[in-house]
């Protein structure tokens, strides 16, 4: 009648920026706080923009966190009795986030990872592209493009009013002062090499 499988999976919230990936973090948080579950929840120390502790949605909902700087570093603080671990901003790590998850997952723990797919450029960001492909459940979520009003897959880094060029910096801690949700035909990339197709 009953049947009985082990718990531990990696389930992933990725998408642009202005899609409600933390929301939907904190949201699945909630629930299994209600439903007395020991959760963990961590963010990188890069994140500072709107708590030095807190995961902060852009719309203000929040949760405490564990401030790290490496992956390794949740291996060290989870408990033999956590039974959840959610990151956010998970694009910040390196790939050893990807072993950490693994890790905590055959151990029986649910991993909830939160963040971009894609940089600026609307390349593969961090770690995150290597997570969705080893992760059990998957969620993309759009925003709403800011020129056109489509679903939003892309964000727009805009310096001194302009798109950014391709040779900016990956890294960019910031919110709607320099990017903006936008869709692939209206996503723009300063300089971006041009690929020349047959050749
Ligand atoms: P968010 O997805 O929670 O809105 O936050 C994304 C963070 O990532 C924000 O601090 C801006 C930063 N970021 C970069 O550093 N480089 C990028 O290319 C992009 C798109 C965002
Ligand atoms: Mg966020
Ligand atoms: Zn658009």
């Amino acid at each position: 009648m009953y049947q009985s499988y082990r718990d531990g999976w990696v389930e992933t919230i990725s998408g642009c920026m202005f899609a409600g990936k933390t929301e939907e973090l904190i949201r699945r948080i909630q629930v299994l706080q209600f439903a007395k579950k020991e959760i963990m929840v961590f963010k990188p120390v890069i994140d500072n923009r709107y708590s030095e502790t807190k995961v902060v949605s852009h719309s203000g909902s929040s949760v405490e966190s564990y401030v790290i700087e490496k992956p390794i570093e949740i291996l060290e603080k989870v408990t033999p009795t956590t039974q959840v671990v959610a990151i956010d901003e998970v694009q910040f790590f390196d790939d050893s986030v990807c072993d950490v998850a693994n890790e905590l997952a055959d151990r029986g723990i649910r991993v909830m990872v939160a963040g971009l797919d894609t940089n600026f450029r609307g390349e593969p960001f961090g770690p995150m592209p290597k997570l969705i492909t080893e992760a059990e459940f998957v969620t993309k979520l759009s925003a709403v493009c800011n020129c056109c009003g489509a679903p939003a897959t892309r964000t727009q880094r805009i310096v001194n009013g302009k798109p950014a060029s391709y040779y900016d910096p990956e890294i960019l801690v910031g919110a709607s002062e320099s990017y903006e949700p936008r869709c692939r035909h209206c996503h723009q990339v300063l300089n971006k090499p041009v690929i020349k197709f047959g050749e």
